[in-house]
Parts: structure tokens; C-alpha cells; sequence
């Protein structure tokens, strides 16, 4: 996690700077600090809290110069606070870095380095990388030669920014598994963990490859691979949103932003992707990749977070429509287990909204090693997985900055449909079941927007339930994984406790919990399993829980055994989920609100976790 963005020009670097924190500071914000080369000296900054304490701090004391890195931290080694902040500088003041990632060998290191006099003002892994380069830069040693010594004395992962006073107008930078992009702007470069920290400069970007090393200049840049000397010749893209996406527009949160944008969001991960009269799903992405898969036996579903939970009901969606056998996997479980694979007939599809999660990653990389087939399901277009898998679906929602994913998680469960229809085509699936999909897919937009429509209630509803301390979230069959995403967003953002379980549990243990505070909240659409629902919440409601539920439109029945019904449209059963979890993003983000917590920036929570 943490967020780094380094400036090279001809202006001041510290609002340029600041400006990237802002935007990275979803990536972590226990601390913050940015240090400027002011001619011959490198001024530094730094604070315990959020970009807003740094800003505050540097009217005190203003930096002036036109080169800088700055940093904002979700703390790994060592607590927040002033000394753990980046940027981190060697004892002598020559070398300062900002580094996301973690440097797993840095404890011999930092003994070897203490023996031979150095002294550490941190508790951080990334002091030792300052450290290092400082006892390498000699007259004979420029400052990327220093770096790429020190890189190859330390094991993990780094996106890494150093400046030194002994050559003032170069920034060196490096990348190892977390995410570095270099924004190519007119006389001016500014490198930061993701585009929306450069979309504002400039719309050209290059994305730095694993193990590649950047100089920069303000006359030019020039991009080399750790363990050789030949320049690189890199591709430059261009970004294809703009920052209004990135920012907040009148919401007052980036989370509510997302939720109101689903309906737009669902049209984008869509469009050109559905025809509708041959029921079928065109997946561009896929292409090369479709002969292969319609020899695959398995597919094993792997991701963490919210994204798992997508892959939950994916597991539904394909084995139910597609004849595809499925497998779910938490992925840093994934990574550690041994799970039997057949690199034949067996593919592994991760699902990830940054395309960094590290856990996700690891998985593709040890899928790779058995020789399966790796496809992604990714919204960070040129993100680390997207480059890692062999083929896969893009989310085009745009930038999602609130921690608690919303608009990319309907848009994961949208793509997984578009998956089932095309996969399912491949197989045993009819053309009327195919059009069907095709035809509820269309619709989803609009009775998302019927369901926003309502949110006024949802609100009051988080009046009446802001005392309660804890929550059941309930469901089953399609609606289950929505139960544990309901939960865990309650959790995120409101920190009230939360579980979800599947309704045929409940009198396996959690029922012994319910009394009159421990309410519970069913999802429960009439679909296949409506009847099942009904009686596992009567036994819910004869042991005196308040219940709330979510139902279809115009189940009156519902309305006399609950306490608080919120409707949804009707819908084909697979795609519910879509539907459902709105009200429950809704109610979290409410219950939050009226808690007054920080949603968009959860406690110990990041977006991007880039750390296993
Ligand atoms: C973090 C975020 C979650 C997200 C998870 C997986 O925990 O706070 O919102 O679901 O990471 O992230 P990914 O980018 O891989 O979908």
C-alpha cells in the first residue's frame, strides 16, 4: 500500500506533490511527508495523520525547489508517526527515498549497516535502503548505479523514489511488484503509484515493468532493467479518463460517488459486450484465448477481499449456467496450499479491482509455474495483473477511490455474467437462456437506479439502527456471498460488528446469539430458494430478533414478518446480487455517516494492499 509521487520541472514542486498525495492518500494515511531539493540542500517535511495535517505543516514551513519525492504511508514496520514517516534519509543527510512495499531482509541488513557505525533514526524497513545508497554514492558511483547495488542486496518489494544533494536535478526510480508509473508531461515528469497523481500534468504515461530502473532528468528520462545497461525503449499510453472521474463532483464522498455511479458503471462494463438477440457475450479479451477455453474442465476463482466475494457468486453463476465446475479460493490461501491442478483442462481466473493486490499476484505467478492458464478479471487497465495473466475482461468503471469497493464489485459480478454467457454458449446453454441473461444484463442499469431512487429511506432506517452494535447478514444460494459482502462493508466503514452466514446455518451456532439487540438481515428475493429463506427467518423472528430484509418488489409477505422490508426490482435469480448489495453499500454507508466516521479512509484499512 502507502502512495508515493516524485515531480521533476520547471515549477514548485511541493503543490504538485501534495496535490498526488491527496489523490493517492486512499492508498494509506497514517503519515505523510515530502522532501524538495532547494538548490544544494534537500528540505524535507513529514507528520504523523493525513495529507491535510502535511498541508497545514508546510504553510508553516514552506519548501521551495522544483524537484521533490512525497509519500503517504499505511504503516508496515514500525507505528505511524513523525519518525516512521517517509521520506527516510540516511544519518548524514546525502540520500532520501520513499519506498511502498516491504524489504523483507532488511533486518541483517540493518545490523550489518549499525556495525559499521551507521545510525537509525526509525524503526522502518526502508531506512536501510537510504542507508545503502548513501555508502555506495561516491564520485564514481552515480546515484542509479548506487541504487541498482542496493536493489540487488535486498529481497521483497519496492516502488521506490530517491533523490541525493550530490545530484540535485535527477529523481532515480525503481519498481519491484508494487505499481510505478511516469507521467511524460511538457519539460516536466511526474512518477507516481497510479495515474490519478499525474492525470492532472499530463495524459502520457509509461508503466514501469518489474525489476526496471528510471533516471529523471528535467531534460529527459531513461528506463534500463536492474541487471542490464541497454535503455529500454517503452511504450507510451495514454490515459483515457479524465480527473473528474477521480474526484468527488458534489458528492461528499468518494464511497457515495460510486455507489450513485453504478448504474453508468454496469453500461460501461457492458457495452459492446452483449448480443442480445443471439444471447451471446462478446469478450474481446478473451479471443485468443476461446479455443483453449472451450477444453477447460475447471475453474478456479481466485481473489481477496471484495473481489472474493464476487468470485463467490460467480461460482454460482458458472456452475449453475455454464456447466463450468468451480472452485473459490482466498488467494493468499491459494498461494500456500497445495491445490491439484491440471495445467490441461484447468484454467485460473483472479479477480482484482487494483490489479496489485499482492496475494492476487502471488496466485497468478504460482499458476503460471504449474502451467494453467491465468485470465483476469481486472478495473486497473496496464495494472501488474493485467500484465501478468494471459488473457481477461477489463471492469471499465473508471477510478473506484473509496476503500470499500462498491462500483467495481456490481461490475466484477456483471463481467462473471458476461462470463457465464459465453462460456455457457460455448457449452450446453440454449439460445431463449442466453437471450434471457443477455436481456436482464440490459436492464440492470435502470432498476439500480430505481433502487438509488429510494436511498432517502435507507437513511432514516440508519437513524433507528445506529445504537445497535452488532449484525447478521443472511442469505442463501446466490445471496449468500452477498450476506458476507453486506457484512463486511458494514464492517469497513462503520466498525459496528458484523457476520454473514448462509441462512441453513443459522441453527448451527449463530442463533444463539440472536436476542432483541442482535438483529438480522435477510436477503431474500423470491427466487429458488424463497420458501427455505421465509422459514429460517421465522425461526430468527420467534426468538425476538428485530429483522430487517431485502425483497422483491411487491412481496407483501415479507412486509408482515420483517420489520423493515427495502425493495428491490425483479430479476433474473442469478443476477439478484447485483441488485441486492445496493441497499446494504447504502445502509453501511449511512450507518457510517451517522457514526461519523471517516468512510472514504476506514482505520487501518487501505485500498491498494500491495503487502502479503
Ligand atoms: C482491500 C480493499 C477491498 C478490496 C480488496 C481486494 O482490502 O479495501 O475493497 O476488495 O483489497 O482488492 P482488489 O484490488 O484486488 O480487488
Amino acid at each position: 500500500m502507502c502512495g508515493i509521487v516524485g515531480y521533476i520541472g520547471n515549477r514548485e514542486a511541493s503543490g504538485i506533490l501534495l496535490d498526488g498525495l491527496h489523490r493517492l492518500e486512499y492508498r494509506g494515511y497514517d503519515s505523510a511527508g515530502l522532501a524538495v531539493v532547494d538548490g544544494k540542500q534537500i528540505k524535507r517535511v513529514r507528520v504523523q495523520g493525513k495529507v491535510a495535517a502535511l498541508a497545514s505543516k508546510l504553510k508553516q514551513e514552506p519548501l521551495s525547489g522544483s524537484s521533490g519525492i512525497a509519500h503517504t504511508r499505511w504503516a508496515t514496520h514500525g507505528a505511524p508517526s513523525e519518525a516512521n514517516a517517509h521520506p527516510h534519509c540516511d544519518d548524514k543527510g546525502r540520500v532520501y527515498v520513499v519506498h511502498n512495499g516491504i524489504v523483507e531482509n532488511y533486518a541483517p541488513l540493518k545490523q550489518e549497516l549499525q556495525q559499521e557505525g551507521h545510525v537509525f533514526s526509525s524503526e522502518t524497513d526502508t531506512e536501510v535502503i537510504a542507508h545503502l545508497i548513501s555508502k555506495f554514492l561516491d564520485e564514481n558511483t552515480p546515484l542509479e548505479l548506487a541504487v541498482k547495488k542496493v536493489l540487488k542486496l535486498i529481497k521483497g518489494t519496492y516502488a521506490l523514489l530517491v533523490i541525493a544533494v550530490a545530484e540535485p536535478g535527477k529523481i532515480v526510480a525503481a519498481r519491484q511488484s508494487s505499481p510505478l508509473r511516469l507521467g511524460v508531461g511538457q519539460d516536466e515528469f511526474i512518477i507516481a503509484s497510479d495515474a490519478s497523481a499525474i492525470a492532472n500534468y499530463t495524459k502520457q504515461l509509461i508503466t514501469l515493468g518489474d525489476g526496471e530502473v528510471a533516471v529523471i532528468t528535467r531534460a529527459g528520462y531513461t528506463i534500463s532493467e536492474l541487471h542490464g545497461e541497454v535503455d529500454l525503449d517503452k511504450d507510451i499510453e495514454e490515459i483515457d479518463w479524465n480527473l473528474d472521474e477521480a474526484g468527488k463532483g458534489d458528492f461528499p464522498h468518494y464511497m457515495l460517488k460510486e455507489i450513485f455511479e453504478q448504474p453508468e458503471a454496469i453500461k460501461n462494463s457492458l457495452r459492446g459486450r452483449l448480443l442480445v438477440e443471439d444471447g451471446q457475450a462478446v469478450l474481446g479479451g478473451l479471443r485468443q484465448v476461446e479455443d483453449r477455453l472451450r477444453k477447460i474442465k475447471r475453474l478456479h476463482l481466485i481473489a481477496c477481499g471484495t473481489a472474493y466475494h464476487a468470485a463467490l457468486v460467480g461460482e454460482y453463476m458458472l456452475e449453475e449456467y455454464a456447466n463450468v465446475p468451480t472452485e473459490v479460493c482466498v488467494a493468499s490461501e491459494f498461494r500456500y496450499r497445495k491445490a491439484i491442478l491440471d495445467p490441461e483442462t484447468e484454467a485460473v481466473l483472479v479477480i482484482s479491482q487494483s490489479g496489485e493486490t499482492a496475494d492476487t499476484l502471488a496466485a497468478v505467478k504460482e499458476a503460471k509455474e504449474k502451467g494453467l492458464l491465468t485470465l483476469g478479471i481486472v478495473n486497473v487497465v496496464g495494472s501488474s495483473i493485467a500484465q501478468a495473466t494471459e488473457a481477461g475482461i477489463y471492469n471499465h468503471v473508471g477510478p473506484e477511490i473509496g476503500v470499500a469497493s462498491t462500483k467495481a464489485f456490481t461490475s466484477q459480478l456483471t463481467v462473471l455474467a458476461l462470463l457465464t454467457l459465453f462460456l455457457g454458449r460455448q457449452r450446453n446453454m440454449s439460445l431463449v437462456i442466453g437471450k434471457r441473461i443477455a436481456e436482464e444484463l440490459k436492464a440492470l442499469p435502470l432498476k439500480i437506479e430505481k433502487i438509488l431512487a429510494g436511498s432517502q429511506l435507507i437513511s432514516q432506517l440508519a437513524k433507528k439502527y445506529v445504537r445497535v452494535n452488532n449484525f447478521y447478514y443472511v442469505g442463501r444460494k446466490y445471496n449468500y456471498p452477498i450476506a458476507l459482502e453486506g457484512a463486511l462493508k458494514l464492517k469497513e466503514i462503520s466498525y459496528i460488528h458484523a457476520e454473514g452466514a448462509p441462512a441453513g446455518e443459522l441453527k448451527h451456532g449463530p442463533l444463539a446469539m440472536i436476542d432483541s439487540n442482535f438483529p438480522a438481515l435477510f436477503i431474500i428475493p423470491q427466487d429458488s430458494v424463497y420458501e427455505k429463506n421465509v422459514s429460517n427467518l421465522e425461526e430468527v423472528r420467534t426468538r425476538g430478533a428485530k429483522l430487517l430484509a431485502i425483497a422483491t418488489a411487491g412481496d407483501n409477505r415479507l412486509a408482515g414478518l420483517a420489520d423493515e422490508v427495502l425493495y428491490i426490482p425483479k430479476t433474473l435469480e442469478m443476477l439478484t446480487p447485483i441488485l441486492s448489495v445496493v441497499p446494504l453499500q447504502l445502509l453501511a454507508y449511512q450507518l457510517a455517516i451517522s457514526l461519523d466516521r471517516d468512510v472514504d479512509k476506514p482505520r487501518n484499512l487501505a485500498k491498494s494492499v500491495t503487502v502479503e
